[in-house]
This record gives structure tokens, sequence and C-alpha cells, in this order.
């Protein structure tokens, strides 16, 4: 039997309605929440993101604020943007769009976020609560959106073998910690670049999160029969369309003919993280009045 699909657009559009009333709620105190997203250079996939993130915000009715910021500017120019923003008191979230130009420090960068307004949850102080275990406040978004979507699945996940595959910032490491956190308690393996038994280890996993940026790594061989299977990928493969490009997941198509359910690509994971940036957002925003 082919596996369930995991619509990650439907659980995201859900989440939606669900932050509507809230955000109704605070408007009733005069308060509409807003996100200003920095974003440096030219990046293409980067401006595609940050469209996406502006649509959602048009969407709820939060207001969004963009800064482009010169591909050439100085880290003190980025820096400078950021306390602007930190200060101003009309500004509910902010967020500073990955990559940065090469050379310039995002973790330096990210550091300079008020914690109360770091709506990406990539703040030491955010990541080192989710570390003492506290997932109280405000948590990077695809790995949070990657547990509602396995909450929507029904699994019972305690106990059971998940491996992460990728160890980011972003993604891997904290998702290893929500997966391995008290309450969910699956037993979690990261798995990266330098693991030598990969296929083998996914082989055992009744839970793949794959977070590699690779198309199609990851393959039906490797996948234990019945297994969930999560791909985080966003990967850009070069093909004769209009747009010179198609969207890949990391994982191969032919996984759904061995997993039980597997999130697709697009329409997974993606609009998933953009729901919990405005999940977040509107989160900043309560916890600020
Ligand atoms: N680039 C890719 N994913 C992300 C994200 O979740 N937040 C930010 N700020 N940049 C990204």
């Amino acid at each position: 039997m082919p596996a369930t699909i995991i619509d990650g657009k439907k659980i995201a559009r859900e989440i939606e309605a669900e932050l509507i009333g809230r955000i109704s709620d605070l408007s009733k105190n005069g308060v509409v929440p807003c996100l200003a997203v920095v974003i440096v250079g030219d990046d293409p996939a980067s401006h595609v993101y940050v469209g996406a993130k502006e649509r959602a915000c048009e969407r709820l009715g939060i207001r969004s604020v963009r800064v482009d910021v010169a591909s050439d500017a100085e880290y003190e120019e980025v820096a400078s943007t950021v306390r602007g923003l930190n200060e101003d008191p009309g500004i509910n979230g902010v967020l500073v769009q990955s990559p940065l130009p090469s050379g310039m420090d995002e973790i330096s960068i990210t550091d300079l976020i008020d914690p109360q307004k770091d709506v990406d949850g990539f703040h030491a102080q955010n990541l080192g609560r989710l570390v003492q275990g506290d997932v109280s406040g405000l948590l990077p978004c695809t790995p949070a959106g990657v547990m509602r979507m396995l909450e929507s699945t029904n699994l019972d996940i305690r106990g059971k073998r998940a491996i992460v595959i990728g160890r980011s910032r972003i993604v891997g490491m904290p998702q290893s910690i929500l997966l391995a956190q008290r309450g969910v308690d699956a037993t979690v393996t990261i798995a990266h670049s330098r693991t030598s038994d990969m296929a083998d280890l996914c082989r055992s996993a009744d839970l793949i999160v794959a977070a590699v940026g690779r198309p199609n790594m990851i393959t039906a061989d490797w996948i234990k029969p019945g297994a969930t299977v999560i791909d985080v990928g966003v990967n850009r493969v070069n093909d004769d369309s209009e747009k010179g490009y198609y969207l890949s997941g990391d994982v191969h198509p032919d996984v759904r003919e061995v997993a039980g359910a597997v999130s697709p690509v697009p329409g997974g994971v993606g609009p998933m993280t953009i729901a919990m940036l405005m999940s977040n957002t509107v989160r900043a925003t309560e916890m600020q009045q």
C-alpha cells in the first residue's frame, strides 16, 4: 500500500486559521503584530522564501516590514539594522534571512536580535532554553513545524528509533532535541556527512527526518516498511522548463512505495515552516504586551 501523504499545506492552513482569532484579540487592544525581515544581498532562493513569508503575513493581517541590505554591506550595517529593529516598539518580530553573504558571521548577527523578538528561535538564549527542556518559548520554525506534522499522523514515537539526517543549527540540531524531549521520548540518532553507515541506520529507523540538501538522496532501499519519512529538503534541480529548475526533496519519490507516511516537496515542510513563523510572530507579540 502506498504511503499516506502528510499534507503540510493543509495543516499549515489549520494553524493559520487558529492564529486569526488570536490576531483579532490583539487588535481589540489596538495591537497589530509586525514582523521585520532583513535580507542581505540577492540570493534568488532567499527572495522566494521572503516573498512567501510576506504573503503569509498579508493573509493573516500581520504587518510586515522588509529591509533590503546590499550584498556588499559591512557587518556593522547589518548589525545596526538589527539594533534599530530591536529598539522600535512597533516591531514585534525580527528575522535575518539566511544565508548571509560569505564571510559575515551569521551566529553573531543572530545573537544581536532581542530574544523576545527572535521569531526564528535561533538566538542562543532561545536555543539554550530548548536544551534545558523548556519548549514554551520561541522555537525554531522548521523543527517545530515537523513536530506538528508528526502530531497529525498520530504516530506514537515514544521509545521508537528516529534518525535526523543533518546537524544544522536551523533544523537538524533543534529537531533532534525536540524529538528526544520528555513526553516525545524518541531515541534519536543524528547522522551527518561523516556518518559511515547511513543506509543501515535508516533501515532500523521508525522515523526519518531528512534535512541534508541533496536531491533524492534517501532511496526506497533505505526505508523500513511502514516508517514515517519527513522531507525537509528543498533542492533546486536545473531543467529545461521556463523557470529553469524544479524543486526536489531529499527523499526519492519511490520511498512512497515502502514507507507508511511521507511528507511531499513541495507542500510538506515548507508551508509548515511559514505557519510556525506566523505563530512565533503572534506569540512574540502576545508576550510583549
Ligand atoms: N533560510 C532557510 N531557512 C531559514 C529560516 O528558517 N530562517 C531564516 N532566517 N533563514 C532561513
